[in-house]
């Protein structure tokens, strides 16, 4: 089973300096890896909690899926959706609302902020609390869940919520699971890079601070402009200085090579002055953007473009959200009248069941696949010399299920294992 990465951007704002560095330039580097399974979403939903404004939120929607791509995504190779083109996301929202403690929701560091801020202003604790607010881990831990994602960066800020989709997953599985480890427990990434970024003046970069370097909006003009801004020590030209502490310097390093590392801190110390290093700043981030904020620029002229590229992602999360949500509607006891075992609704029952299928290749090996009801491939086996071998097989799969999947077992798996082993529990049960 590849490794699955996923993480989310709240659509609220444009993305500045600070966001490419610490999350969108380290999780493309890490969609390429081999055996890594990316999902990329702009969180609107969740934007519709911080935010009233409809048209910032489309816009914001839209600059962020332009800058994802121009930034050089693969949508091709990753999965890259909105989150509200996926409605099974609420509806899993849902489901797991309905098993988790509202104490550990009080406990929420989003909430808590807003109801400290609320008393300290002498209102009531909850003035400012709407529901969605109170359940934004919930909705959280449902974008998380419904991919079955291993890993999910983020920034430290958010890694409660990690915490608290663990165990909310582990309560339903514990629940309904019956054994079986339908959510996979996700675990938090937090790359030290991700927080580092220094605004222009010296504290994190973050638009709360009003310290922030734009990525693309305001073309070079605006890049300029905000170097300009960042605040250095007094000493002139000529003087040597440390380069050490220095926001400019530190975001050099951002998009250096070890070699001009180096070599920036050598002519600091030697006295290159802050005006001219700001100019090697600039040209040294522009070599890197430029190219990229034409791209989006691009992007930004043809929504039709970018609209098709996600709704072709929706259709790819959809193709595991849709089945695995049957089977979680399932589990909790949401199922069809006809699934009722009875002698009347046992064909139907069959039809709804994963099979095995055992074929022939035009390589004259043998080989089987099991798929789910849905037909959506699961295991794919490996080629055998030996139709008997590959019979022997499907008959122990059957017979041990899951358990028999060792990592020595000749074939591959395609889906989540906790789609595996409940579509494999399936041959136990008759
Ligand atoms: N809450 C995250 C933030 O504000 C965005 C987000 C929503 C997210 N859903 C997610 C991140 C799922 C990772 C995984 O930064």
């Amino acid at each position: 089973m590849p490794h699955r990465v996923l993480t989310g951007i709240t659509t609220t704002g444009t993305l500045h300096l600070g966001n490419y560095v610490g999350a969108i330039r380290p999780a493309i580097e890490a969609s390429r890896a081999p055996g890594v399974e990316s999902f990329f979403f702009m969180a609107d939903f969740h934007a519709l909690i911080k935010c009233d404004e409809p048209d910032r939120i489309a816009r914001s929607s839209r600059a962020i899926a332009a800058t994802w791509l121009a930034a050089g995504l693969d949508a091709e190779r990753v999965t890259f959706y909105r989150q509200s083109d996926i409605p099974e996301i609420p509806e899993l929202t849902w489901l797991l609302t309905c098993v988790t403690a509202k104490g550990q929701m009080n406990r929420a560091h989003a909430y808590k902020a807003a109801v400290d801020a609320a008393t300290a202003a002498g209102e009531e604790p909850d003035a400012n609390v709407t529901m969605g607010l109170f359940s934004y881990p919930v909705l959280m831990a449902a974008d998380i869940l419904m991919f079955n994602a291993h890993q999910v960066p983020v920034g430290k800020d958010q890694v409660q919520h990690i915490e608290m989709t663990r165990d909310i997953a582990q309560r339903f599985n514990h629940l309904f699971g019956q054994g079986q480890e339908l959510f996979t427990l996700p675990e938090a990434v937090t790359d030290a890079e991700m927080e580092l970024l220094p605004g222009l003046d010296g504290r994190k970069m973050s638009k709360s601070y009003d310290n922030v370097i734009p990525l693309f909006e305001g073309g070079t003009q605006a890049l300029k402009d905000a170097v300009a801004r960042i605040v250095t020590d007094s000493r002139l030209p000529g003087e040597p200085k440390d380069p050490e502490g220095q926001a400019l310097v530190t975001i050099y390093d951002a998009f250096a090579s070890v070699q001009q590392r180096a070599a920036f801190r050598e002519a600091l110390r030697a006295g290159l002055g802050w005006g001219e290093a700001k100019q090697q700043l600039v040209a040294l981030i522009d070599g890197q953007i430029g190219p990229m904020r034409q791209r989006y620029a691009d992007l930004m002229a043809h929504p039709e473009q970018l609209e098709a590229i996600l709704q072709a992602g929706a259709a790819k999360a959809r193709a595991i959200a849709v089945p695995f949500l049957q089977q979680l509607r399932a589990a909790v006891g949401l199922r069809p009248y006809t699934a009722t075992a009875t002698t009347a609704t046992a064909k139907a029952e069959k039809a709804a069941l994963p099979v095995f299928k055992q074929y022939r290749e035009a390589d004259g090996k043998f080989y089987f696949k099991l798929l789910s009801a849905g037909g959506e491939l699961l295991l794919q086996s490996r080629g055998f010399e030996q139709g008997r071998d590959a019979g022997q097989w499907v008959a122990r799969l059957k017979r041990e299920g899951y358990g028999a999947l060792t990592a020595d077992a000749p074939v591959q798996r395609e889906a989540p294992d906790a789609t595996i082993s409940a579509a494999l529990a399936a041959f136990q049960e008759d």
